[in-house]
């Protein structure tokens, strides 16, 4: 990998980034580098409408509901289409799984399929749209099992610590891209002004000295015992840390962005509030697992209450998973917690 101090007062863009960390796999045929082009591409055109949201038609809801049985946003709508558009004639993807689709999403007949399978939520916190809070897409690449021919549902319920590369894309105060290859976590910050993705936080590891907890505290009264004494845990001062403050925007990718940069831990915990969603909210092929990819790529852990994340294997696409993600301390502390006063089970 090329080190990051050579870019020092440079300005790098993502493409020239992407394609010299290439450089350090002589294997690479490019279709890698080729796929997070295409993804820094739909950053570019989603952003072109998330900030104008409040103004255009792009507003509100699309009058349906998603697989997810919740309201799909117009911008959900668009940024699955915009992802889905970019991708389906490249012939770099075997298939495509989104958060906004029943099943996998074909490569369409007419055009070839290649190596890799990609999975995305389009767009992450969709709820805040219309409050203008910071939302997100999340995306996760996997090299396909299969040997041949379209992409099948086995090539994507693969577990997290088989990708390739994964990332997220910040619609916030400026767009941000951060994606990792393997190689350590990379940010870039769009500059309107030129139209480029220039990189902004080489590197990124997350601070041993943790700031922030980030949980949904309206649903304390639905946690278990485990989960109630982690949170008065992380509030209190301990030979280990301070007690943290508490900050949740609701988005996911605004709230792991702003621990990943400040340390801490982010927690959607089983509930008891919904017993639809015994295992928590949050789904574990396109949100958890490339998250957690990212937190171990900076130095941090994914749990789910009792394994590591990126271990577990899914069994559906849209299988749903507690997450306990941020610096290792801390999320081993939930783990331990949990165990203690909920027994050795998950807590799902
Ligand atoms: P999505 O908009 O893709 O459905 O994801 C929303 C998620 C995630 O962004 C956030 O962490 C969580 O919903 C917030 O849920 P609560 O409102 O239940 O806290
Ligand atoms: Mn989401
Ligand atoms: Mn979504």
């Amino acid at each position: 990998m090329t080190d990051t101090q050579d870019y020092h007062g440079k300005l790098v863009t993502i493409e020239r980034f992407i394609l010299d960390q290439q450089q350090a796999h002589p294997e690479a045929t490019g279709t890698l580098t080729n796929i997070l082009y295409d993804m820094a591409l739909a950053a570019k055109i989603i952003t072109s409408k998330t900030t104008r949201a409040g103004l255009a038609e792009i507003l509100g809801s699309a009058g349906e509901e998603n697989v997810q049985g919740e309201e799909v946003q117009k911008l959900d709508v668009f940024a699955q289409r915009t992802i889905f558009r970019l991708n389906d004639h490249t012939g770099r993807l075997a298939a495509m799984a989104s958060e906004e689709e029943e099943a996998i999403i074909p490569i369409p007949s007419r055009f070839p399929v290649g190596p890799y399978v990609l999975v995305f939520d389009p767009l992450d916190g969709s709820s805040n749209i219309d409050m203008n809070v910071s939302i997100g897409t999340i995306f996760g690449i996997y090299r396909r099992t299969t040997a041949s021919g379209p992409g099948t549902l086995a090539d994507v319920l693969q577990p997290a610590r088989n990708l390739v590369a994964a990332g997220y894309i910040l619609y916030g105060a400026s767009t941000m891209m951060v994606y990792s290859t393997g190689n350590g976590v990379h940010g870039f910050t769009l500059d309107p002004a030129i139209g480029e993705f220039l990189l902004s936080h080489p590197n990124i590891k997350l601070p041993a000295k943790p700031k922030y907890y980030s949980v949904n505290q309206g649903y304390q009264p639905f946690w278990t015992a485990g989960v109630q004494a982690y949170t008065e845990w992380l509030q209190r001062d301990t030979p280990e840390k301070k007690g943290l403050s508490l900050r949740y925007i609701g988005s996911l990718v605004a709230d792991f962005h702003r621990n990943l940069l400040s340390g801490g831990v982010f927690y959607y915990p089983a509930d008891s509030k919904d017993l639809k969603k015994p295992g928590g909210k949050l789904r574990l092929v396109y949100e958890a697992g490339p998250l957690s990819f990212l937190i171990e790529q900076a130095g941090g852990y994914a749990s789910d209450g009792a394994q590591a994340i990126l271990d577990i294997v899914p069994a559906q696409l849209h299988q749903r998973v507690p997450m306990f993600i941020g610096n290792r301390t801390l999320v081993e502390q939930a783990e331990a917690l949990i165990r203690r006063h909920d027994g050795a089970a998950t807590p799902a």
